[in-house]
């Protein structure tokens, strides 16, 4: 049988990696290396427990520090890894310093790399993740495409015949795990003193951790005033990232409509974006959650990472602006049910079966 080291090391990367082993495990040998970039509960071993994911062979306890000290360390110890496994093929996700690791360790070596969601672009080298998107395509041997304006990305930088549109592992996960709802999943929100926290009727619910939106209090607290503008309350789990300016800042202000909580894990996610009014986000992952779900999203970020998600204002993208947040939270949002650009929720088994091409 032959072996695959899959690389994860953040949250978004848990919940691809759930949908993605479930398959590979049935033809392929895994041995699952997490990095450690995030190790919290609420940020690692809760995706693993809710989510069914096998527990990582290797966890290398790599986290913090500037982003350059953080992926050289990663490159250090997957190469011992690798080096001891010997792996056919190493399996990488996303655009975070795990995946960048992961991928520039294997190539080194000479073993080829797989990446799913290959070809997301923003154009601009400020933002960390598209360093890690365009390295790693680079480097990989066979490029997973979840959504057909990536591949416009992939013919120009002179990618040809070693990319597969697959559709979006998120929607796979979100279909699959939106089904086991049980309604039960909003009494798990706790506050960061781990106390339960009472879910309101109606709801938004809000996400920020970008580097970009939070190197300073102001992008967050113009967030924060757009929140508090509006007619029901937001619930908004905290990145570690944030967590003390979040809580300085609704304490200082005395802000009353903005919920604060601890991070969820991915069932408690999913349920809050199902019962949620409207989204409000920097995430890659939520806005497209947010489209699964025909929710209206504002995306306070100064690029379209996607576009498909954009048609009738079902996705903005707004400034950290108080005023443009809040007006287009109430634009006029209209979902085209017939329109799913992301696949049919079955991308792991196309992931699978042409991996197992390529390593025939
Ligand atoms: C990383 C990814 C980003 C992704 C996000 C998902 C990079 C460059 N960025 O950003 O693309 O959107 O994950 O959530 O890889 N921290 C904790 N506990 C944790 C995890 C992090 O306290 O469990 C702290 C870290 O110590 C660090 C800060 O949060 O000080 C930021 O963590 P880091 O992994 O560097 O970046 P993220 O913002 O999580
Ligand atoms: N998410 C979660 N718990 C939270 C916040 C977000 O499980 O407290 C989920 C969210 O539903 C989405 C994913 O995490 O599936 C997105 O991860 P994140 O925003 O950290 O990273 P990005 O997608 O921006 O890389």
């Amino acid at each position: 049988m032959k072996k695959i080291c899959t690389v994860v090391g953040a949250r978004p990367q848990f919940i691809k990696l759930a949908v993605v082993s479930r398959v590979l495990r049935t033809r392929f040998q895994e041995v699952l290396i997490h990095t450690g970039q995030h190790y919290d509960y609420n940020m690692s071993d809760v995706f693993f427990r809710e989510m069914d994911i096998p527990h990582p062979d290797y966890n290398l306890g790599i986290s913090g520090g500037t982003h350059g000290k953080m992926t050289g360390q990663m490159i250090i110890e997957i190469e011992e890894v690798l080096l001891k496994e010997k792996p056919d093929m190493v399996l990488v996700f996303g655009d975070t310093n795990s995946t960048m690791a992961g991928a520039l360790a294997a190539v080194k070596l000479q073993i080829p790399v797989c990446h799913i969601e290959s070809g997301g672009r923003i154009g601009t080298l400020d933002n960390p993740e598209e360093v890690n998107r365009i390295v790693t395509d680079h480097v990989s041997s066979l490029h997973f495409v979840c959504n057909p304006s990536c591949i416009e990305h992939m013919v120009k930088e002179g990618f040809t015949d070693s990319y597969y549109l697959v559709g979006d592992p998120m929607y796979d996960a979100f279909l699959y795990y939106s089904s086991r709802l049980d309604g039960s999943e909003l009494q798990k929100l706790t506050d960061f003193s781990g106390r339960p926290v009472s879910v309101p009727e109606r709801f938004y619910y809000m996400t920020c951790h970008r580097q970009e939106n939070t190197d300073t209090d102001e992008k967050l607290d113009q967030i924060f005033q757009a929140m508090e503008m509006l007619p029901y309350p937001a619930i908004y789990p905290v990145h570690p990232r944030n967590h003390d300016r979040a809580q300085r800042l609704v304490l200082a202000n005395h802000y009353r409509n903005i919920i604060l909580t601890q991070p969820v894990g991915y069932i408690t996610s999913i349920a809050l974006v199902n019962r949620a009014e409207r989204i409000v986000t920097d995430s890659g992952g939520l806005q497209r959650e947010a489209f699964f779900a025909r929710k209206p999203c504002v995306t306070v970020f100064n690029y379209v990472c996607f576009p498909e998600t954009i048609a009738n204002n079902c996705n903005q993208m707004a400034r950290p602006d108080k005023e443009d947040i809040f007006t287009k939270l109430n634009a006029n949002v209209v979902f085209d049910n017939d329109y799913q650009p992301f696949g049919d929720g079955h991308s792991a088994e196309k992931i699978v079966k042409k991996i197992g091409e390529f390593l025939l």
